[in-house]
């Protein structure tokens, strides 16, 4: 059954409210954004398969357990989703790296797409999408209908922060999909953005407002 996973891990909380600080600088704002994504992705990825292997160590046979399968998908939403890869690939540094590229438009507050480019094998691969905003859900969405045009299957959607509204939005789009949020904040403003938020995450974390 598909869930909702709200974090209330006071690590999540601390790391969070810096986070949101406006007078957090670029350099911070990345080094936070990657720390959250390890801990969510910690969290996300507790239900990977596991196979039996046996090894020796340096006194005995052992029957021990890895991960089975193929290897992780982490997909990215550009721009702010790459913020979050460092982290990922801190827990799974072996795991794959698809990008999706959108940007929402101002006026419309629609997703457009310019690029998209996922790794082969999508369909039975454990696949992480990747976005710290969940605003009004008009790109996590795009973003998973593109993973699902390419057969992926099993998604979990992680965000930092999200509205109610992108919530519902993405759970109504894909109601199959796993949902895992830092924070849930109050609503969208009469621009599309979270409020209180965090501001515009792609400009924050590559400094370029
Ligand atoms: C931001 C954010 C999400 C999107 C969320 O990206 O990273 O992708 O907005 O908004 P939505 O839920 O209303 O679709 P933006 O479009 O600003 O692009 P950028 O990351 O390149 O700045
Ligand atoms: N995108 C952002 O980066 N921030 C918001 O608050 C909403 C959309």
């Amino acid at each position: 059954m598909p869930q909702v996973t709200v974090f209330d891990h006071p690590l999540m909380q601390h790391k969070i409210s810096f986070l949101r600080d406006v007078n957090t600088g670029s350099k911070q704002f990345r080094e936070l954004t990657g720390e959250i994504a390890a801990l969510m992705g910690f969290e996300a990825l507790r239900d990977l398969p596991l196979e039996e292997v046996e090894i020796t160590t340096p006194i005995a046979t052992a029957k021990v357990r890895r991960l089975a399968g193929r290897k992780i998908v982490l997909v990215p939403v550009l721009r702010a989703g790459l913020g979050m890869v460092g982290g990922l690939l801190s827990l799974v540094p072996s795991a794959r790296v698809g990008h999706i590229g959108l940007y929402r438009d101002d006026e419309t507050l629609e997703p457009h797409a310019y690029y998209c480019k996922l790794p082969a094998h999508m369909e039975d691969r454990q696949i992480l999408v990747l976005d710290p905003m969940l605003a009004t859900g008009g790109s996590a969405a795009a973003a998973v209908d593109f993973i699902k045009a390419h057969g992926g299957r099993k998604i979990k959607f992680l965000s930092i922060i999200a509205a109610p509204e992108g919530l519902e939005r993405l759970r109504t789009a894909h109601p199959d999909i796993d949902i895992f949020c830092g924070c849930l904040d109050e609503r969208l403003n009469e621009a599309g953005y979270i409020v209180p938020g965090l501001g515009d995450a792609g400009d924050r974390i590559f400094g370029t407002k």
